[in-house]
């Protein structure tokens, strides 16, 4: 376990993949960063919440002011998170369609991103999806999401020695500790924005 001043509370990190590929990299990717949490990070949790069941947005469907019911108990599972990670999948060097589906839900007013901390990771060709880590960062400028910049995490996933296995689950040791020193960002300043609660 690691040893820095423990919170009071329990981080809730609700974790976004923007794939929705059965052997996606960054839900393995996500499942990892479950598993070292698990293991060695104290007072933190990750849930993978699932995006795959959202409608394409679509105002028409806000009917009497509500949502439909699978955007409605989204929006709540942001709500009730201190923190976000998303894992993000570079399509055309930007975001996607499905994480920004997701992304533009919760951003119907009331907002329910806004004022919290985030991460962002991503595996894929020779930059590792980092082109779309910039564009979920600009769209964090509006939701008012506050991502940590280090450390940054992008892996190239088709380069050799293999770093995922055929059911997508993270095999490279090194990744995986990039990716602890990026949860343990993601706690520290979480701590911050919360002062320290
Ligand atoms: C429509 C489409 C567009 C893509 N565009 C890019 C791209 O611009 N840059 C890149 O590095 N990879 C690109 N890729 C490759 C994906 O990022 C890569 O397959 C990644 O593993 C997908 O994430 P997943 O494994 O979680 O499904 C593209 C793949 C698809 C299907």
């Amino acid at each position: 376990m690691e040893s820095s001043s423990s919170p009071k509370h329990t981080i809730k990190v609700a974790a976004i993949s923007g794939s929705l590929r059965k052997a996606s990299f960054h839900n393995g990717l996500i499942r990892s960063a479950i598993e070292i949490t698990n293991q060695s990070i104290d007072q933190m949790s990750i849930e993978h919440i699932d995006i795959s069941s959202l409608p394409m947005l679509n105002t028409d469907l806000e009917t009497d002011d509500k949502f439909p019911p699978e955007v409605e108990s989204f929006r709540q599972k942001i709500l009730q998170a201190d923190c976000f990670l998303f894992a993000s999948p570079e399509f055309n060097y930007t975001v996607t369609a499905s994480l920004k589906n997701a992304i533009d839900w919760g951003s119907r007013i009331p907002n329910v991103w806004a004022d919290k901390a985030a991460a962002v990771i991503s595996a894929g060709g020779s930059f590792g999806g980092g082109l779309s880590q910039y564009s979920l960062r600009q769209c964090g400028v509006y939701l008012d999401l506050h991502f940590i910049n280090k450390p940054e995490f992008f892996l190239n996933a088709f380069e050799y020695p293999p770093k995922f296995d055929d059911d997508g689950n993270l095999i490279d040791e090194e990744a995986k500790e990039r990716l602890k020193a990026v949860l343990l960002a993601l706690k520290a300043f979480t701590l911050r924005l919360q002062g320290g609660s």
